[in-house]
Order: structure tokens, then C-alpha cells, then sequence
């Protein structure tokens, strides 16, 4: 999706730190990039393509006290350097970068063209600087300028402007995030942290309906009628290294090799090896009748996990995708908690699931990896994943965490259950991520099976979210036509799909009815002459039927989704690294979807 980044502070480094900042960007996806920069005129750079494209084209010697940059992600108009942010006014005197979308575009677009605007682009955004020129050129500051064109949007929208002649940047949202980055001699202005994290880790969050200053180094925040406000600055614990390639070829790689990093902090002071114990301090005091959660992608998969696990301690679940939720919510009852998962914390369909739930008066918890995401900000209460900064498109280390706090949840609300059991799994479970990360023939089956037609993932009870997941990874990265099934599910139709040319990857694990049943299952593809890669602890007889065999450490059956899923994620990334894939921006995907 788009990113902005902005800086106020030496006029020599502007266009280093925007260039940087929209590199630091590139992982929400995007199709082209410019910048800003204001001094006594106004320069404006923007391409299509990759920001590279827009370093070969811009003056290195551009300077500015403040300037602007973006990173776009088409919606209204496809990719194109006249598409591109920033958009400028007729006299060009105006720029301005946006994310999200303006609903009223068209409306204004009509005003605007009969009072004598011209366009440039396709886009909504363009409005906003004609807006704001309409306004100074009837004799408002910038700043009074830019608070009228807003007051006129409607849709959502994170909005930052600059203007020839001011050293001024000025900046608000409504439901897409922005961040002020805050430096000794200089303030940064991002959607994202990793933007300006090189530079400080200190932040203020905007809320929505405020506006940020920023000039000579300095912000300042006020609310919607300019009243100042008195925001805390708070430090992000991520770090510049962690948001580093550090040697992996790709962020995916190495996010796959954090996960048991990524696990250890995320079960740190939560639980109590020695009684069994789990004690989390967001869901002190937590009660609920029922629990529904709302999630997309991955954070779906790991919700389907979610309430299996509860409904096995005895509390009612149901998992829902967050975008039928939103316009079709289930009924609800007065004591139902409403679950967000989302690793960005920013998913405009799980926030408004969570906003439609608010509405109906039940709490919400969030169960997130960004601390200070809006979701974070808008839920009753939060359970941070602590997975560390997540750069890959593809939801690796955050869904493992999700899982993991997914069972800190289930143990908080549970009436029955192993609680004790489970605990001694999951202290064990980052040494067994590293067995299977240390030991994976994930590279060679991946090779073995790379010109395949398509693959089938197929698992039961706690597998089946591992067979989706393993599906969604293939397919997201690889380009290739991959689908996950309830293993029972394969006979009722998908099964005609199944020839010698589509692998099978099998998750079974324990020697109980789950497993023997889906052996059967395994012995149904296998006897259609598909190639089948079991990924088991070896207690079943499924290796019998496999043409390959992926191995994890015996575990709990709760704890053992999560070993399986290394495995498969490690398999698509293999294929789409021999595929030449680009594994960690894959066409058409961005890292938080923030619209609807
Ligand atoms: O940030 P979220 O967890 O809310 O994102 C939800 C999905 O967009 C996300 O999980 C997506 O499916 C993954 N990138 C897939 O790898």
C-alpha cells in the first residue's frame, strides 16, 4: 500500500532522508514513488517503477528545509509517472502526498474544473492541492489552507503538504496512520516507522482528526478547531538492525529464521514453566461468554487456529473474515469479546470489523504486532505478538506468534483444559523451530517439485489452518495455482484437480483418528498418482504413502500447527526463489491492505 515519508530539518539532507525513508517503505508494495521539496520554489521528481527509476531521475543536488515523498500503490488510475505523488496545484506552488482514499473526489473534481483547475492525473488525491490553492489564493496561511481542503474530504485519508516559499510540512489523518519520528535537529513524518527508524526511535502517534507542524526540526500536533496538544513521545523498541537484510537474501529468509526469537519474546513473562501457568497482563480480568475473531490472510488462518483452541477449553468461538464481518456481522450477544488479529495492526477490513463490533457495544481485544497501530489504539485492550518488525509481504514469524498468543488467550479465558501440557510444549517450541530451520529438506523438495501444474495442501482439526496458510504462502510468492482443503474436503470436488503434476502436501501428526483418516486421505491422492510430501513427527503411518517426507519434533498436537507451518513456508520460498520470484514484494500484494 502508499507510503509517506517527510522530513523538516538541514535543507542538505532532505533528499537523502526521503529517498532512504521510501527504501524503508518498499515492503508495503507499491508501483511508483516521488518527492517533494520545498525551498523559496517548489521541486517536484516522481516516476513509475521501482524507486530506483526515481533516484536515476531526481537532481542529487536538490535541498529544501522540508519536503515530502511517497510511495503509491494504484487505485484510482494505474501506475504512471502523472499518477505518481506528489500531486501539485495549477501554479505548482502546492504539494501534496496521500494514503487511502477520497470518497467525494469526483464531486470536487467537478467544482473544481468549473472554477478553472486543470488536471493532470487519474487520481483522487489531485484534488487536495487545488483545493488548498483555491483557499490561499482567496488569502488563508498555508496552514489555514490546508485545514479547509480537508475539512472538505470525505473517505479516508493520511495527508501531508508542502508549499513553495514556507518551511513549513503540515500533515493530518482520518483512518490511515501516520507517525512523527523526532529527532535532535530534525522531526520525520511517516505511515510507517521503518521509514525513519535509522534516524531516531522516538515517536508520536497522530490520532485521527489531528494536525502535525513541522519546521526547522521542530512538530507540534493540534486538534481539529487548532488547539494545541500535549502528545507523548514514546520510544519504539524495533531497532534499525532488525529492520536490516542482515546476510538473508531475502527479509522472508530471515524472517522465517526469527521465529524462534520471535516465540521466546513473545511467551517472555507470560507464563510459568514450573506451575503451567499462564499470566498475561493485557487480559488480566478478561471475561467472555463467547469469543468471535476477525481477521484477512494469514491472521484468518491463525484466527481459524484461534477458535479451535478455545472451543477446546470450553469457551464458544467462531472465526470470521473481517471483510464479510464488517457488512454482514453473525449475531451477538452482551458478553461476546471480539478478537482483531492483524499483525500490521492497520488492515482497513479487520478495523472496520472491530469498529462494527464496537458499534454493537461488546469489548474488543486486538492482538497485534505494531505497537500503536490503530487497531492497538481503538481496542478495549491489546496482546502484542512481539514478533519484532515484519518487512516481507509474506506473514511468516507474525502468524507463528499469533498462534502462540492465540494460546495465551485460550489459557486466560479457558473453563477446562491442558493448560499445563501446552505450556510445556510451547517452552520447547522456538529450540524445535530451530531443529526443523537447522535440519529442513524443504530446498530439496521445493526443487523436486518446482515445474509442478499446482499444489494441494490438505490437513485436519488444528492442520487445517496449516493446510491454508501453506496454500496462501505458495501462491502469494510463487505465482502458482495453490489451494489448502480440510483433508476430508479433497473427495468432494478437489479431487479432480489431482493428477501426477500436482503434489499433495500432506500435515499429519499424532497416530489418533485425526491422522489414521487422513492416511486414508493420503492414500486416496496417492492412488491417483499424485506425488505426496508428508509432513509429520513420524508417529502415523502416512511416510508409507509419501513420495517425500518433511520432518517435526513430536509435540503437543496444539503446538505442532506451528513446526508444520515452517516447513511449508520454508517449501515456498525455495519454489519461488528457483522461480526468480519477488519474494518479498509480490506483484499485485502490499504489507497492509488499508482499504477496503
Ligand atoms: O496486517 P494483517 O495481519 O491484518 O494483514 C492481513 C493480511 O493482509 C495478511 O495476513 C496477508 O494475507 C499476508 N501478507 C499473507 O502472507
Amino acid at each position: 500500500m502508499c507510503g509517506i515519508i517527510g522530513h523538516a530539518g538541514r535543507a542538505d539532507r532532505t533528499l537523502d532522508v526521503l529517498l532512504a525513508g521510501l527504501e524503508g517503505l518498499e515492503y508495503r508494495g507499491y508501483d511508483s514513488a516521488g518527492v517533494a521539496l520545498a525551498n523559496g520554489d517548489l521541486d517536484v521528481c516522481k516516476r513509475e517503477g521501482e524507486i530506483e527509476m526515481l533516484q536515476r531521475a531526481v537532481d542529487p543536488g536538490l535541498g529544501g528545509p522540508v519536503g515530502i515523498g511517497h510511495t503509491r500503490w494504484s487505485t484510482h488510475g494505474p501506475p504512471s509517472d502523472a499518477n505518481a505523488h506528489p500531486h501539485t496545484d495549477c501554479s505548482g506552488d502546492v504539494a501534496v502526498v496521500h494514503n487511502g482514499i477520497i470518497e467525494n473526489y469526483d464531486e470536487l473534481k467537478a467544482k473544481l474544473r468549473e472554477a478553472g483547475h486543470e488536471f493532470d492525473s487519474d487520481t483522487d488525491t489531485e484534488v487536495v492541492p487545488h483545493l488548498i490553492e483555491d483557499a490561499l489564493a482567496g488569502g488563508a496561511s498555508p496552514e489555514e489552507a490546508f485545514r479547509s481542503a480537508v475539512a472538505r474530504l470525505e473517505g479516508s485519508y493520511a495527508l501531508a503538504a508542502v508549499f513553495a516559499g514556507s518551511e513549513a510540512l503540515l500533515a493530518t489523518r482520518s483512518g490511515s496512520p501516520l507517525v512523527l519520528g523526532v529527532g535532535d535537529d530534525a522531526a520525520y513524518l511517516a505511515s510507517d516507522v521503518p521509514a525513519f527508524l535509522e534516524y531516531t526511535d522516538r515517536v508520536v502517534y497522530l490520532e485521527d482528526g489531528e494536525f502535525a507542524r513541522l519546521e526547522s526540526g521542530t512538530w507540534s500536533v493540534t486538534d481539529a478547531s487548532g488547539a494545541r496538544l500535549d502528545k507523548s513521545v514514546s520510544r519504539v523498541e524495533w531497532d534499525a538492525e532488525e529492520t536490516a537484510k542482515s546476510g538473508y537474501d531475502h527479509y522472508m529468509l530471515k524472517e522465517i529464521h526469527e521465529q524462534p526469537r520471535a516465540l521466546r519474546k513473545c511467551l517472555r513473562g507470560r507464563v510459568d514453566e514450573l506451575t503451567g501457568t499462564v499470566n498475561v497482563e493485557a487480559l488480566e480480568g478478561l471475561e467472555a461468554d463467547a469469543v468471535q475473531f476477525v481477521a484477512c490472510g494469514t491472521s484468518y488462518h491463525a484466527a481459524l487456529y484461534g477458535a479451535q483452541t478455545l472451543r477446546a477449553a470450553g469457551v464458544r468461538a467462531q472465526a470470521f473474515l473481517a471483510s464479510e464481518y464488517a457488512t454482514s456481522p453473525p449475531p451477538i450477544s452482551d458478553g461476546t469479546l471480539v478478537v482483531g488479529i492483524t499483525q500490521s495492526g492497520e488492515t482497513a477490513d479487520t478495523l472496520a470489523a472491530l469498529r462494527r463490533a464496537k458499534g454493537r457495544g461488546v469489548e474488543t481485544l486486538a492482538l497485534t504486532n505494531v505497537v500503536g497501530s490503530t487497531a492497538a489504539r481503538e481496542c478495549d485492550r491489546t496482546l502484542f505478538i512481539r514478533a519484532g518488525p515484519e518487512i516481507g509481504v509474506a506473514a511468516t514469524k507474525t502468524f507463528s506468534s499469533q498462534v502462540v498468543a492465540a494460546n495465551l488467550l485460550s489459557a486466560s479465558l479457558a473453563e477446562r483444559g491442558d493448560a499445563r501440557e501446552v505450556v510445556e510444549a510451547l517452552r520447547d517450541l522456538p529450540g524445535q523451530v530451530q531443529e526443523i530451520l537447522d535440519s529442513s529438506r524443504a530446498e530439496e523438495v521445493a526443487d523436486r517439485f518446482v515445474d509442478s501444474d499446482g499444489y494441494f495442501f490438505i490437513g485436519r482439526g488444528y492442520h487445517h489452518p496449516v493446510a491454508l496458510e501453506g496454500a496462501l504462502k505458495m501462491k502469494e510468492i510463487t505465482y502458482r495455482h495453490a489451494e489448502g482443503f480440510p483433508a476430508g474436503e479433497l473427495k468432494h470436488g478437489p479431487l479432480a484437480l489431482v493428477t501426477d503434476r500436482t503434489p499433495v502436501f500432506a500435515v499429519v501428526t499424532g497416530d489418533g483418528e485425526e491422522a489414521t483418516k487422513t492416511v486414508g486421505n493420503v492414500k486416496e491422492v496417492e492412488a491417483r498418482d499424485a506425488p505426496v510430501v508428508a509432513v509429520t513427527d513420524g508417529a502415523s503411518e502416512v511416510e508409507r504413502y509419501a513420495d517425500e517426507v518433511l520432518s517435526i519434533p513430536e509435540t503437543h498436537p496444539r503446538v505442532a500447527p506451528v513446526l508444520a507451518n515452517v516447513q511449508l513456508q520454508l517449501v515456498a520460498y525455495y519454489v519461488a526463489a528457483e522461480l526468480g520470484r519477488s519474494i518479498d514484494k509480490p506483484r499485485n500484494l502490499a504489507k497492509s491492505v488499508t482499504v477496503e
